[in-house]
């Protein structure tokens, strides 16, 4: 067991630049990742991780870990561990028994209106909240997959919220920025705030939250009811009506966790599960499918050639995104997208000499992407049995809404954010108002979240996911080309520097290190006709997952750009 930190690298460039976006990650060299031969957790915060090793170290299995990580994470890592959220959780159990999805995405209240944010600027306060989905999804799981009591896989999170959790300087001085910004949310203030946001935190002090450890133990014993029919919803409500939002408590009795079969995918005899549309699933799943068209390998990871095609594929699957991706509960999603007959057209119209052009692309629709935030978070799990859960979770922005639920001490998402704000309104720098993806009320808003898992030969090889809105979708494309195409080890994909084209703005961003390690690159790139965006000091956080397909041994990847930890037995 222990934490993961550090890397293998090609260019001392790449090391220098690592080491300096993993200070405050106590980063260790060289890089390995973490070996284990039966169970391993990879999630962004070391003492969630602990809780998920300790479940499969009593004989958990990888749903009952991951149940114990979500809720722990809810009380260790505020700004995107949550209950009052939603996400997406990929299940392989193994033993041939079929891999399923838990979408637990929010919905939209029975009260939003199509209009809702039409004349709102801000996508803070309580009308941006959706009905949390993530009790009723960990529960969902853990009712097919677990093995442990329900209270056991809750329980640690709340002795950690009782106990208190000892910050770092990340995150102290994260709460007092964030603190320093909410004065219109005095309940944030007062939880997440020293002395409730009187004085400022310092890294070694102790952050209790006794709310939301009354909280988390009325789930523990009463379980998901006591979220959406008992106490704690009588508090979301009083909430809401506080802040005129727009939950009621038919909206939470209502909400149910879909539990479904994961889009399938291949690339090069590899299988991808990931989650179904109104995700980046079909996204990711139409960029690999177009990508197999060409020999990327052959050609190099970091020649022109190759990101060139990368980068049209991108922009070609978010452009369908854009046009035809939403809830399919509401909205036929065409199944041509994720084939392999259509991807072999796309990749044919691809011209290997020239940038496409979005715009163009877009035709008379014209569309543009709303804004997404970029705080979530992804973890990965497999236990002895080779069972493995791959689970991205959100609150949307980074604490979410703002809203505190007075009483309950936890954080609620301003997910209705991901929805099409302003129906009719399309233009290149603004907003989209294509009506796929408008509120309607019970609809679920779209998500670029990805959790996958990729196996070969009927065995797991890699679990993957990330947070960053819309660039999620491409980081989990670099990551799944990097072992599935270019043969890279867990923590080389995982270490290695990412891009992002998103359609519109029709512009590719590259973490810095491209730029650096591959001068010449950008400026073939510009003479193909690509435009480059300013850098990214970092481009997602895939905590990550591989195991060795000869041996079976687990490698853990916590990813460096933020912090993280991978611990196995
Ligand atoms: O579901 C989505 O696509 C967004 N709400 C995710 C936001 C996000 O990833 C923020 N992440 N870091």
């Amino acid at each position: 067991m222990g934490g993961s930190f550090g890397g293998r690298f090609t260019s001392w460039a790449a090391l220098a630049a690592l080491i300096v976006f993993a200070v405050g990650a106590s980063a260790v060299w060289p890089r390995e990742p973490v070996r284990a031969s039966r169970g391993m957790v990879v999630s962004v915060s070391p003492p969630a991780t602990e809780v998920g090793l300790a479940a499969l170290q009593r004989g958990g299995s990888a749903v009952d870990a991951a149940v114990a990580v979500a809720f722990a994470l809810a009380v260790t890592f505020p700004e995107a561990g949550n209950i009052g959220g939603g996400g997406f959780m990929v299940v392989r159990p193994g033993d041939g028994i079929e891999p399923v999805v838990i979408d637990y995405r929010e919905v939209a209240p029975q009260a939003a209106a199509r209009e809702l944010f039409a004349t709102l600027d801000s996508r803070l306060g309580h009308k941006a909240v959706g009905v949390p989905g993530t009790v009723r999804g960990l529960a969902a799981a853990h009712r097919r997959f677990g093995r442990l009591p329900w209270k056991d896989v809750v329980q640690p999170a709340v002795e950690i919220a009782e106990r208190g959790l000892i910050l770092d300087a990340g995150l102290a001085g994260a709460l007092n920025r964030l603190v320093g910004q909410s004065a219109a949310f005095p309940e944030f203030c007062r939880v997440y705030g020293k002395d409730g946001g009187q004085a400022a935190w310092a890294a070694g002090d102790r952050l209790t939250q006794p709310d939301l450890a009354r909280t988390l133990r009325q789930i523990a014993e009463q379980g998901p009811d006591a979220f959406y029919r008992g106490e704690i919803a009588d508090l979301i409500v009083a909430e809401m009506q506080r802040g005129s939002g727009l939950i009621a408590k038919e909206d939470l009795a209502a909400y149910a966790a879909q539990v479904k079969p994961p889009l399938r995918g291949t690339f090069r005899g590899y299988e991808i599960l990931c989650p179904p549309p109104a995700t980046g699933g079909t996204v990711l799943v139409e960029m690999l499918n177009i990508l197999e068209n060409f020999d990327l390998q052959a050609q190099g990871r970091w020649a022109p050639e190759t990101v060139h095609l990368i980068i049209e594929a991108m922009r070609l699957a978010y452009f369908d995104r854009a046009c035809y991706l939403a809830d399919p509960q509401f909205v036929p999603v065409p199944e041509f997208l994720v084939g392999k007959a259509y991807a072999r057209r796309l990749a044919q119209s691809i011209d290997r000499k020239r940038a496409g052009n979005s715009a163009a692309l877009a035709g008379s629709r014209q569309i543009k992407l709303a804004d997404e935030g970029t705080h979530t978070t992804h973890f990965s799990v497999i236990d002895k049995s080779g069972m493995a859960v791959a689970n991205t979770y959100t609150l949307e922005y980074s604490y979410g809404s703002r809203v505190v639920v007075q009483g309950g001490g936890f954080l609620l998402n301003n997910e209705m954010g991901d929805f099409n704000w302003k129906p009719g309104r399309t233009d290149r720098s603004g907003t989209i108002g294509t009506p796929p993806n408008l509120i309607e009320p019970g609809k679920r808003m779209l998500s670029s979240q990805t959790p996958t898992i990729v196996t070969k030969d009927g065995r797991v090889v890699l679990i993957t996911g990330s947070p960053g809105g819309r660039t999620i979708i491409n980081t989990v494309l670099n990551v799944v080309l990097n072992v599935a195409e270019f043969q890279m080890d867990a923590a080389s994909a995982v270490d290695a520097p990412r891009f992002h084209h998103q359609w519109l703005p029709d512009r590719v961003v590259f973490e810095r290190r491209v730029g650096e390690d591959h001068p010449e690159l950008m400026e073939k790139l510009k003479a193909l006709g690509h435009t480059i965006g300013k850098p990214s000091g970092s481009q997602g956080d895939a905590h990550t997952i591989w195991v060795d397909p000869q041996t079976g041994e687990r490698h853990g990847a916590a990813d460096l750009r933020r912090q993280g930890s991978a611990m196995g037995y």
